[in-house]
């Protein structure tokens, strides 16, 4: 049996819930808006990796949000824990197992864009892959989907159109913008920021792109929202700390949470 299916075979009494939820750096806050029934420590999942970061807290919950049953991944694998593309994504392949349809995905971000300050947020309109990895480089998983998995519209519009519908009802302010997946764990140069900017990215993170190519291959509808923790101008550069970043995040993530309530609730 593959790890996925021996992971699945652990969950099976969540299989048919058709949602999962990942929080990102300093999106834990998150669970609070969650009427969590159950929760399992990564650990105690055969095949998941550790979370190696304290920021994360490495549980998958079973739970309520919007009126809908949720998965949600309270922290996630890292490209630069040292983990590979295709361990980062092993939850993904899992809950398809489940029979999971849809993905909501949190992260925090680095502003690139002017307008874009700490404590926003974005909906992620389409991403760059700027790691070098893949998570679908290797022999096929026929039964998960296609070879070369079309990436014209990786980020549902009919998910993405409820958000916007959401956040206007709400009188929420949502950016939107694209956002770019580097390794880390370093971050970026001014040059490199400068380049990131030019190539026409609005938001850099270390997480979520690994992910998204995942899901699309299974054929998951997804849906994307980066808190914006720190802008980064390099004209006027200054160091990001991780208590900046969990604290920003934490400032947006009850934003994000309202928003994928709305989302759940018209699903
Ligand atoms: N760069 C990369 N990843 C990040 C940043 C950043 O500025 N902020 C939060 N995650």
């Amino acid at each position: 049996m593959d790890r996925e299916s021996r992971a699945a075979e652990v969950l099976r009494s969540f299989s048919g819930i058709r949602t999962a939820v990942i929080l990102g750096t300093g999106l834990g806050v998150m669970e609070r808006e969650i009427d969590i029934r159950e929760a399992f420590s990564y650990a105690k999942i055969p095949g998941f990796p550790e979370s190696t970061v304290t920021s994360h807290s490495g549980r998958l919950l079973a739970g309520t949000l919007g009126g809908k049953s949720v998965l949600v991944m309270s922290g996630r694998f890292h490209l630069y824990e040292g983990y590979s593309a295709e361990e980062v994504t092993l939850p993904i392949r899992v809950f398809k197992l489940l029979g999971v349809r849809n993905l909501l995905i949190s992260n925090a971000a680095g502003g690139l864009r002017k307008d874009l300050e700490p404590g926003n947020i974005m909906l992620v309109t389409d991403h760059i892959n700027f790691t070098g990895r893949n998570p679908l480089v290797g022999t096929n998983k026929d039964n998960l989907g296609p070879r070369f998995p079309d990436m014209t519209q990786p980020y549902s519009r009919r998910l993405s159109d409820l958000a916007r519908k959401h956040a206007k009802e709400k009188s929420m302010e949502l950016h939107e913008g694209v956002y770019v997946q580097v390794m880390g764990p370093s971050l970026e140069t001014a040059s490199e920021t400068r380049m990131l900017q030019r190539m026409g990215a609005d938001a850099v993170g270390m997480s979520t792109v690994m992910e998204v190519i995942q899901a699309v291959h299974c054929g998951m509808e997804v849906l994307a929202v980066s808190a914006i923790t720190n802008s980064n101008d390099p004209d006027n550069y200054a160091p990001v700390s991780l208590e900046t970043v969990i604290a920003h995040a934490e400032k947006a993530g009850p934003s994000i949470a309202e928003l994928f309530r709305g989302v759940l609730s018209s699903l």
